[in-house]
Protein backbone atom coordinates (compact mmCIF):
# COMPACT_ATOMS: atom_id res chain seq x y z
CA UNK A 1 0.00 0.00 0.00
CA UNK A 2 1.19 3.18 -0.61
CA UNK A 3 0.55 6.80 -0.17
CA UNK A 4 1.71 9.77 -2.26
CA UNK A 5 1.01 12.17 0.89
CA UNK A 6 4.06 13.94 1.59
CA UNK A 7 2.97 17.24 2.44
CA UNK A 8 4.21 19.60 -0.51
CA UNK A 9 7.56 17.30 -0.59
CA UNK A 10 7.93 17.89 3.76
CA UNK A 11 7.98 14.10 3.47
CA UNK A 12 9.29 12.77 1.20
CA UNK A 13 12.22 10.09 1.48
CA UNK A 14 14.66 12.65 0.98
CA UNK A 15 13.11 15.14 3.84
CA UNK A 16 12.22 12.43 6.10
CA UNK A 17 15.86 11.22 6.31
CA UNK A 18 17.43 14.55 6.22
CA UNK A 19 14.61 15.56 8.99
CA UNK A 20 16.14 12.00 11.23
CA UNK A 21 19.87 13.41 10.82
CA UNK A 22 19.37 16.10 13.30
CA UNK A 23 16.05 14.89 15.13
CA UNK A 24 18.01 11.70 15.66
CA UNK A 25 17.91 8.00 14.79
CA UNK A 26 14.10 7.07 14.72
CA UNK A 27 12.49 10.63 15.07
CA UNK A 28 11.25 13.44 12.88
CA UNK A 29 10.07 15.26 16.67
CA UNK A 30 11.79 17.86 18.68
CA UNK A 31 14.20 16.50 20.90
CA UNK A 32 13.93 12.60 19.58
CA UNK A 33 15.26 10.15 21.85
CA UNK A 34 15.77 12.73 24.82
CA UNK A 35 12.67 14.31 25.47
CA UNK A 36 10.19 11.12 23.93
CA UNK A 37 12.42 9.56 26.64
CA UNK A 38 10.93 12.59 29.46
CA UNK A 39 7.36 12.28 28.12
CA UNK A 40 7.34 8.05 28.78
CA UNK A 41 8.94 8.77 32.17
CA UNK A 42 5.80 9.98 32.76
CA UNK A 43 3.42 7.21 31.92
CA UNK A 44 2.18 4.62 34.15
CA UNK A 45 0.97 1.73 32.18
CA UNK A 46 0.29 -1.50 33.08
CA UNK A 47 2.42 -4.51 31.50
CA UNK A 48 1.28 -4.90 27.55
CA UNK A 49 -0.64 -2.03 27.73
CA UNK A 50 -2.12 -1.50 23.93
CA UNK A 51 -0.84 1.55 22.76
CA UNK A 52 -2.52 4.23 19.36
CA UNK A 53 0.30 6.69 17.79
CA UNK A 54 -1.20 8.93 15.63
CA UNK A 55 1.44 9.90 13.02
CA UNK A 56 3.74 7.31 14.11
CA UNK A 57 6.77 8.86 11.76
CA UNK A 58 9.93 6.52 11.50
CA UNK A 59 8.61 4.44 14.76
CA UNK A 60 11.05 5.65 16.82
CA UNK A 61 8.44 6.12 19.90
CA UNK A 62 6.26 3.55 19.44
CA UNK A 63 9.78 0.88 19.28
CA UNK A 64 10.53 2.90 22.99
CA UNK A 65 6.98 2.33 24.32
CA UNK A 66 7.60 -1.12 23.39
CA UNK A 67 10.55 -1.36 24.76
CA UNK A 68 10.12 0.36 28.27
CA UNK A 69 6.79 0.02 28.63
CA UNK A 70 6.23 -3.63 27.46
CA UNK A 71 3.45 -2.11 25.51
CA UNK A 72 1.56 -3.16 22.16
CA UNK A 73 2.14 -0.48 19.72
CA UNK A 74 0.39 0.32 16.95
CA UNK A 75 1.23 3.15 14.93
CA UNK A 76 -0.60 4.64 11.82
CA UNK A 77 0.90 7.72 9.55
CA UNK A 78 -0.45 9.06 6.27
CA UNK A 79 2.74 9.21 4.62
CA UNK A 80 3.54 6.44 2.68
CA UNK A 81 7.59 6.64 3.07
CA UNK A 82 7.36 7.23 6.42
CA UNK A 83 5.28 3.58 6.98
CA UNK A 84 7.42 1.86 4.26
CA UNK A 85 10.36 3.04 6.20
CA UNK A 86 8.71 2.36 10.09
CA UNK A 87 7.68 -0.92 8.69
CA UNK A 88 11.67 -1.85 7.13
CA UNK A 89 12.64 -1.24 10.75
CA UNK A 90 10.06 -3.42 12.50
CA UNK A 91 11.20 -6.54 10.55
CA UNK A 92 14.04 -6.36 11.68
CA UNK A 93 13.13 -5.72 15.69
CA UNK A 94 11.20 -8.47 17.75
CA UNK A 95 8.84 -5.68 19.52
CA UNK A 96 4.95 -6.12 19.43
CA UNK A 97 4.60 -2.88 16.99
CA UNK A 98 2.35 -2.56 13.95
CA UNK A 99 2.37 0.21 11.76
CA UNK A 100 -0.59 0.90 8.93
CA UNK A 101 -0.97 3.39 6.09
CA UNK A 102 -4.20 5.53 7.08
CA UNK A 103 -5.43 8.99 7.50
CA UNK A 104 -6.03 9.13 11.27
CA UNK A 105 -9.13 11.22 10.49
CA UNK A 106 -11.13 8.33 8.18
CA UNK A 107 -10.15 6.09 10.96
CA UNK A 108 -11.83 4.08 13.11
CA UNK A 109 -11.10 1.80 16.44
CA UNK A 110 -13.50 -0.65 18.67
CA UNK A 111 -14.76 1.30 21.67
CA UNK A 112 -12.37 0.78 25.01
CA UNK A 113 -9.09 -0.33 22.73
CA UNK A 114 -6.46 1.40 24.07
CA UNK A 115 -4.75 2.23 27.07
CA UNK A 116 -2.84 5.27 25.66
CA UNK A 117 -2.96 6.98 22.61
CA UNK A 118 -0.41 8.98 22.16
CA UNK A 119 1.06 11.26 19.11
CA UNK A 120 4.13 13.52 18.59
CA UNK A 121 4.03 16.53 16.75
CA UNK A 122 1.48 15.16 14.08
CA UNK A 123 -1.40 16.74 15.31
CA UNK A 124 0.00 20.41 13.86
CA UNK A 125 -1.87 18.81 10.59
CA UNK A 126 -4.89 18.31 11.24
CA UNK A 127 -7.43 20.95 11.75
CA UNK A 128 -10.62 19.10 12.58
CA UNK A 129 -8.59 18.49 16.19
CA UNK A 130 -12.13 18.45 18.07
CA UNK A 131 -13.48 15.65 16.46
CA UNK A 132 -10.33 13.76 16.29
CA UNK A 133 -10.28 14.01 20.09
CA UNK A 134 -14.14 12.96 19.94
CA UNK A 135 -13.14 9.91 18.67
CA UNK A 136 -9.93 9.11 20.57
CA UNK A 137 -11.99 9.64 24.05
CA UNK A 138 -13.79 6.77 22.46
CA UNK A 139 -10.98 4.43 21.71
CA UNK A 140 -9.83 4.82 24.66
CA UNK A 141 -10.39 2.44 27.86
CA UNK A 142 -12.38 3.45 30.98
CA UNK A 143 -9.05 4.91 32.95
CA UNK A 144 -7.01 5.26 29.78
CA UNK A 145 -5.04 8.58 28.31
CA UNK A 146 -4.24 10.60 25.75
CA UNK A 147 -0.35 12.26 25.65
CA UNK A 148 0.85 14.30 22.83
CA UNK A 149 3.68 16.77 22.12
CA UNK A 150 2.97 19.50 19.17
CA UNK A 151 3.68 22.74 17.92
CA UNK A 152 1.57 25.25 19.11
CA UNK A 153 0.97 29.45 19.11
CA UNK A 154 -0.26 32.58 20.74
CA UNK A 155 -3.44 33.79 20.96
CA UNK A 156 -2.40 36.19 18.53
CA UNK A 157 1.13 35.91 16.41
CA UNK A 158 2.19 38.75 15.80
CA UNK A 159 5.70 38.96 12.97
CA UNK A 160 4.54 37.66 9.27
CA UNK A 161 7.19 35.66 9.12
CA UNK A 162 5.62 33.08 11.52
CA UNK A 163 2.37 33.38 10.21
CA UNK A 164 4.02 32.57 6.59
CA UNK A 165 5.73 29.40 7.88
CA UNK A 166 2.67 28.31 9.61
CA UNK A 167 0.70 28.93 6.29
CA UNK A 168 3.65 27.62 3.86
CA UNK A 169 3.83 24.27 6.35
CA UNK A 170 0.34 23.53 5.97
CA UNK A 171 0.37 23.91 9.70
CA UNK A 172 -3.39 24.22 12.22
CA UNK A 173 -2.06 25.54 15.29
CA UNK A 174 -3.84 26.47 18.68
CA UNK A 175 -2.85 28.16 21.46
CA UNK A 176 -2.07 25.61 24.65
CA UNK A 177 -4.80 27.11 26.57
CA UNK A 178 -7.57 26.61 23.46
CA UNK A 179 -6.30 23.27 23.45
CA UNK A 180 -6.60 22.41 26.83
CA UNK A 181 -10.02 23.50 26.68
CA UNK A 182 -11.22 21.27 23.48
CA UNK A 183 -9.77 18.08 25.72
CA UNK A 184 -12.00 19.56 28.53
CA UNK A 185 -14.93 20.17 26.38
CA UNK A 186 -15.20 16.79 24.92
CA UNK A 187 -15.00 15.49 28.00
CA UNK A 188 -11.11 14.43 29.29
CA UNK A 189 -10.82 14.98 33.02
CA UNK A 190 -7.15 15.86 34.70
CA UNK A 191 -6.37 17.73 31.66
CA UNK A 192 -2.23 18.78 31.73
CA UNK A 193 -1.27 21.61 29.32
CA UNK A 194 2.55 21.85 29.40
CA UNK A 195 4.65 24.89 27.70
CA UNK A 196 7.98 23.69 27.15
CA UNK A 197 9.04 26.65 24.86
CA UNK A 198 12.13 27.37 26.94
CA UNK A 199 13.55 23.75 26.42
CA UNK A 200 12.74 23.33 23.12
CA UNK A 201 14.69 26.87 22.60
CA UNK A 202 17.81 24.55 24.03
CA UNK A 203 16.63 21.59 22.53
CA UNK A 204 16.83 23.58 18.98
CA UNK A 205 19.93 25.43 19.43
CA UNK A 206 21.61 21.54 20.60
CA UNK A 207 20.19 20.10 17.40
CA UNK A 208 21.71 22.87 15.26
CA UNK A 209 25.10 22.43 16.63
CA UNK A 210 25.00 18.76 16.56
CA UNK A 211 24.55 19.44 13.05
CA UNK A 212 27.28 21.64 12.64
CA UNK A 213 29.35 19.00 15.09
CA UNK A 214 28.59 16.24 12.43
CA UNK A 215 29.22 18.11 9.25
CA UNK A 216 31.25 15.91 7.81
CA UNK A 217 28.99 12.91 8.51
CA UNK A 218 26.07 14.48 6.76
CA UNK A 219 27.39 15.60 3.57
CA UNK A 220 28.50 12.13 2.87
CA UNK A 221 24.97 11.51 2.39
CA UNK A 222 23.35 15.15 1.75
CA UNK A 223 24.37 17.77 0.30
CA UNK A 224 25.31 21.77 1.42
CA UNK A 225 21.73 22.96 0.22
CA UNK A 226 20.49 20.58 2.70
CA UNK A 227 22.52 21.48 5.05
CA UNK A 228 21.78 25.16 4.52
CA UNK A 229 18.00 24.85 4.75
CA UNK A 230 17.62 22.53 7.94
CA UNK A 231 20.23 25.16 9.17
CA UNK A 232 17.64 28.38 8.30
CA UNK A 233 14.76 26.02 9.14
CA UNK A 234 16.01 25.78 13.07
CA UNK A 235 17.37 29.35 13.41
CA UNK A 236 13.61 30.58 12.11
CA UNK A 237 12.16 27.97 14.82
CA UNK A 238 14.33 29.86 17.55
CA UNK A 239 13.60 33.51 16.58
CA UNK A 240 9.82 32.75 16.78
CA UNK A 241 9.15 31.03 19.51
CA UNK A 242 12.12 34.37 21.29
CA UNK A 243 9.48 36.14 19.88
CA UNK A 244 6.21 34.47 21.62
CA UNK A 245 5.04 33.83 18.41
CA UNK A 246 5.82 29.86 18.57
CA UNK A 247 5.21 27.63 21.27
CA UNK A 248 5.83 24.00 22.13
CA UNK A 249 3.23 21.74 24.50
CA UNK A 250 2.76 18.64 26.15
CA UNK A 251 -0.88 17.96 26.48
CA UNK A 252 -2.00 14.49 28.74
CA UNK A 253 -5.59 13.50 29.34
CA UNK A 254 -7.80 10.95 31.01
CA UNK A 255 -11.21 9.10 29.75
CA UNK A 256 -12.90 8.85 33.36
CA UNK A 257 -12.78 5.54 35.29
C1 LIG B 1 6.58 15.75 12.37
S1 LIG B 1 6.15 14.10 11.93
C2 LIG B 1 6.30 13.28 13.51
C3 LIG B 1 6.52 11.79 13.37
C4 LIG B 1 6.65 11.02 14.67
N1 LIG B 1 5.50 11.22 15.54
C5 LIG B 1 7.90 11.36 15.43
O1 LIG B 1 7.83 11.74 16.59
O2 LIG B 1 8.98 11.20 14.87
C6 LIG B 1 4.37 14.20 11.73
C7 LIG B 1 3.77 12.91 11.16
O3 LIG B 1 2.34 13.00 11.18
C8 LIG B 1 1.84 12.34 10.02
N2 LIG B 1 0.46 12.75 9.74
C9 LIG B 1 0.03 13.96 9.32
N3 LIG B 1 -1.30 13.98 9.17
C10 LIG B 1 -1.74 12.75 9.52
C11 LIG B 1 -3.02 12.14 9.56
N4 LIG B 1 -4.13 12.82 9.21
N5 LIG B 1 -3.12 10.84 9.95
C12 LIG B 1 -2.01 10.15 10.28
N6 LIG B 1 -0.75 10.68 10.26
C13 LIG B 1 -0.62 11.95 9.89
C14 LIG B 1 2.85 12.75 8.94
O4 LIG B 1 2.78 11.93 7.82
C15 LIG B 1 4.16 12.65 9.71
O5 LIG B 1 4.75 11.39 9.60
Amino acid sequence: MSSNYDNNGQYTRHSILRYEKIFGEGFVSSGGVKITQSFCDRLDLPKGAKVLDIGSGLGGAAFMLADQCGAEVHGVDLAGEMITIAQERAEKQAYPVTFALGDIRELSFEEGTFDLIWSRDALLHIPEKRELFEKVLTWLKPGGEVMFSDYSQAPNPKTDGFKEYVKTSGYHLLDPETYGGILREVGFVNVLVEDWTPSFIEVLRDEKQSLVDKKEIFLKDFTEEDLDYLGKRWEQKIQYCLDGDMRVGLWQAFKAK
